[in-house]
């Protein structure tokens, strides 16, 4: 497999770097070829300043995103988002007629399921200082997987690629040295299983769920609301 590892944390000596470390070489000791977006290391410039060129850095982006079987996308949890740069890297990578607005040739367009990046699996790792159970359904942090709606649903199944479930760290504010082993073990295991983990069953747009308005039809999980209604189980 051809994976790209996108990167967003300052500190290659943080947990972060160390998980970063272990998961690149845990693929290409599998055979896999990997290669990098890391975004601090690039000095990534986040900021969308021209909207109609595509200019040699994110052409660069393209490039590698076209190579890539897998995209695995690693951030620390700042603010309940992603980092900046990261935000910044899809605001400028994913473009009109590229990330959006990206049409059939009948003019329809592609996109939750289907895009310019349809085939390609994804995967989040994310690290959080909060406890499990504080960002857990009833947490007062909100539920990790909402606050991963933003760049899973929104972003990378929006592209077309299939999502997989993320794999999440949380409560790295008391990290131990055993704790850290085990945090590692579960990465290999997901990262041995890349291939064959079941993505997350969000509902595609053109699947039959959705109105032409990308409202679900009064049908489809009637009087349900909130994120976890755009999956089918
Ligand atoms: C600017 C900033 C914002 C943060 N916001 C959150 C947050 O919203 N929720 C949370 O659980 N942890 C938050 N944290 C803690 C980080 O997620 C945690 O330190 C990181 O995942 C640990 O990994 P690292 O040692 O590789 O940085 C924040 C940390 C920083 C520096």
């Amino acid at each position: 497999m051809n994976v790209l590892w996108i990167y967003a944390h300052p500190d290659p000596a943080s947990l972060n770097g160390a998980l970063r470390d272990e998961g690149v070489t845990t693929l290409r000791d599998l055979g896999h070829d990997v290669r990098e977006s890391d975004l601090y290391a690039m000095r990534w410039n986040p900021i969308v300043d021209e909207i109609a060129t595509v200019p040699e850095d994110v052409r660069i982006e393209h490039e590698k995103l076209g190579w890539a079987d897998t995209v695995v996308v690693q951030f620390p949890l700042w603010w309940a988002d992603t980092p900046a740069i990261l935000k910044g890297w899809f605001d400028r990578v994913f473009v009109q007629g590229y990330g959006y607005d990206y049409r059939d040739e009948t003019g329809h367009t592609l996109r939750y399921g289907n895009g310019v990046l349809a085939g390609k699996r994804a995967m989040v790792i994310v690290t959080a200082g909060a406890h499990e159970d504080s960002l857990g359904p009833r947490g007062a942090h909100g539920s990790l997987d909402d606050l991963l709606f933003n760049v899973q649903h929104a972003t990378l199944f929006y592209t077309g690629m299939t999502v997989l479930p993320p794999l999440k760290v949380t409560g790295t504010n008391r990290m131990t040295p055993e704790k850290f082993d085990c945090v590692a073990e579960r990465l290999r295991k997901r990262l041995h299983s890349l291939e064959t983990t079941d993505p997350l069953p969000y509902r595609t747009q053109d699947g039959g769920d959705y109105d032409r308005r990308l409202v679900l039809l009064p049908e489809v999980a009637p009087g349900q609301t909130g994120y976890a209604v755009h999956l089918t189980a």
